[in-house]
């Protein structure tokens, strides 16, 4: 009986393991995106687009996932205004990254879509 118990603690543990966290995001993102996007994820006008209410952001998943992936330096419009800035790719884990967008869209009006490992190991290919 005591081992069919901690068999089910351990799977209820390794489940947890694998799926995507928003609270571990907001560690993430307190370290790795918030000189840029700001603590309210509103960027800063001109320099960095906002995350909050981002239109762009809310638009594609698997776009937003590439975006975190592989930065970009083009010109992007997000709620109506041009930024021709560069984002340099992140060195995250796949866990990171899917931790930390799914704490984006949890937060500040965002669509809270959910972005698990498997959705960005797919845009890794
Ligand atoms: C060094 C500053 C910097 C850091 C750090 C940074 N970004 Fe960005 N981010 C930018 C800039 C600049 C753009 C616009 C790039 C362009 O014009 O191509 C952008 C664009 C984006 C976009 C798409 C546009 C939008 O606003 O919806 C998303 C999503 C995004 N960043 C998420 C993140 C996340 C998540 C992190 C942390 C893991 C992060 N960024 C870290 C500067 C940064």
């Amino acid at each position: 009986m005591k081992n069919y118990i901690l068999g089910i603690a351990l799977i209820g543990l390794s489940l947890k393991g694998f799926s995507q966290d928003a609270t571990k995001g907001k560690g993430v993102y307190t370290k790795t995106c918030i000189a840029c996007h700001q603590a309210t994820g509103a960027g800063i006008p001109g320099a960095f687009p906002p995350l909050a209410k981002s239109d762009y952001l809310n638009a594609d998943v698997n776009r937003a996932i590439k975006q975190v992936i592989k930065g970009s330096n083009g010109t992007i419009t997000v709620n109506g205004k041009k930024f021709t800035g560069a984002m340099p790719p992140q060195a995250l884990s796949d866990q990171q990254i899917a931790d930390v967008l799914t704490y984006v869209y949890a937060s500040w009006g965002n669509s809270k879509k959910s972005v698990t490992v498997a959705m960005v190991k797919a845009q890794r290919k």
